[in-house]
């Protein structure tokens, strides 16, 4: 059985192009899987490996090795930027889609889907948009009109090419906000009230029939005290449930994965049984933008073994356990690292005190580190009977 896999990977690996100089697999001698990309591992389980894609680097021509990696080892990718709402519409009415439209191409060249991210979030907004309404200038029905027509024309610019939409994203405040009771928090929801979460996925679904739609947030990988006051996991639970309820297009919860070798975060156990929880619900998940960073210490910065080694290795860890809780559940479709390199990487640029870094599968050459080859060795080693395919998910009407 598991010879019988290898095999028919090897052949789709060597119909695509896949392993450079690898032989015919054959009975007695079978594709070596060690030596398979992280999508092609992912194949076994019909599940989606997937990267943020910063389009500059993409576009790089004297680093073309970042685009060798997207295509070989990715069979999702994500705009880490091009599909915001500052990008996108950077003048109210006028749309640069060429960005976004490049990712689709390349994409579409390497057999590869797309997570579509995302409509509707407070930050990056352009500034005609923001500036109206702290000045006045744009009512609140004009705003609603404003949302209304914005995912309208994206959608359907997309329609058909987009697997995976992040319809809104991380409208939930956190347990150290103010006030510290969970909320809806942002510029949506100060202007418009929640209801403009169930108005986006409706409007979304409208535009586009088949995309999947996806509430996306962080901290939600496992459930806590269970209270959605301060259980932000619970939170969205409760908000997913009353959004069906309703009889709102929620299609997928994105559970993005932003994680820190610095707390304690959680096992495989306490995260399975979360995506399982939604699951129940009905719903679709994905790991959507997962990184595991470390605090840049001065000895790490000179190279000392003794700091590096345990971040490397805890940074690893924590890839594996989302992997293997997204793995234990056939809903979970697809798992995105948000970038593969620490060259490029959103992190060193976001938290500077401390500083932190380290915090993708690559290391700034390009050199798999310890989390890129656990993640692999979780594809291998896991099947039947607790690993099954993947169940896919019907767009819900
Ligand atoms: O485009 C400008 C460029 O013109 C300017 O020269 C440069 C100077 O700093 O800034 C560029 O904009 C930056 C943009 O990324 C594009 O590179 C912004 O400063 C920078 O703030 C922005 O950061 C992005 C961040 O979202 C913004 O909130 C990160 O790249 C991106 O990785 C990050 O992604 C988010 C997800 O969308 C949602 N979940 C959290 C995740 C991490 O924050």
């Amino acid at each position: 059985m598991q010879l019988k896999r290898w095999l028919t990977v090897g052949a789709v690996v060597l119909a695509a192009g896949g392993v450079a100089g690898a032989a015919p697999a054959t009975a007695s001698h079978p594709v070596d899987p060690s030596q398979q990309s992280l999508r092609q591992l992912g194949m076994r389980h019909d599940l989606y490996i997937g990267t943020a894609v910063d389009m500059a680097a993409l576009a790089d021509t004297a680093d073309p090795q970042y685009r060798e990696i997207v295509s070989r080892e990715f069979s999702t990718v994500t705009a880490e930027n091009v599909m915001k709402w500052e990008t996108l519409e950077p003048t109210r009415g006028t749309y640069n889609f060429g960005p976004a439209d490049e990712l689709i191409a390349f994409a579409k060249r390497n057999n590869q889907k797309v997570r579509g991210h995302v409509l509707v979030w407070q930050n990056q907004l352009p500034s005609w948009l923001t500036t109206g309404v702290s000045n006045g200038t744009i009512s609140k029905d004009e705003l609603r009109d404003i949302l209304r027509n914005h995912i309208t024309t994206v959608v359907k610019h997309f329609k058909g090419k987009i697997w995976q939409w992040d319809v809104v994203n991380e409208a939930v405040s956190d347990p150290w906000d103010t006030p510290s009771t969970l909320h809806y928090k942002g510029f949506w929801a100060q202007n418009l009230g929640p209801g403009y979460i169930a108005d986006a996925f409706r409007w979304a679904r409208a535009a586009d029939p088949k995309a999947l739609l996806f509430y996306n947030d962080y901290n939600i990988e496992a459930f806590g005290s269970g209270d959605p006051a301060n259980d932000k996991t619970q939170f969205v639970y409760d908000m997913a449930k009353a959004l069906l309820r309703d009889r709102v297009p929620i299609d997928g919860i994105g559970s993005q994965g932003h994680l820190g070798t610095q707390y304690g975060n959680y096992d495989t156990i306490q995260v399975a049984a979360a995506l399982k929880k939604f699951a129940g619900l009905g719903l679709a998940t994905a790991f959507t933008e997962v990184d595991v960073r470390s605090q840049m210490t001065a000895g790490v910065q000179a190279g000392d073994s003794n700091e590096i080694n345990p971040r490397l290795q805890a940074s690893a860890a924590n890839y594996s356990v989302l992997l293997q809780a997204c793995l234990a559940d056939p809903h979970c479709l697809s798992y995105t690292v948000w970038g593969f390199t620490d060259k490029h990487s959103w992190v060193p640029g976001w938290f500077s005190n401390p500083p932190e870094g380290m915090a993708t599968i690559m290391d700034e050459n390009y050199q798999p580190k310890r989390a890129y080859n656990l993640m692999k060795a979780d594809l291998i080693h896991s099947g039947p009977p607790y690993v099954q395919p993947r169940i896919p998910q019907k767009p819900r009407r």
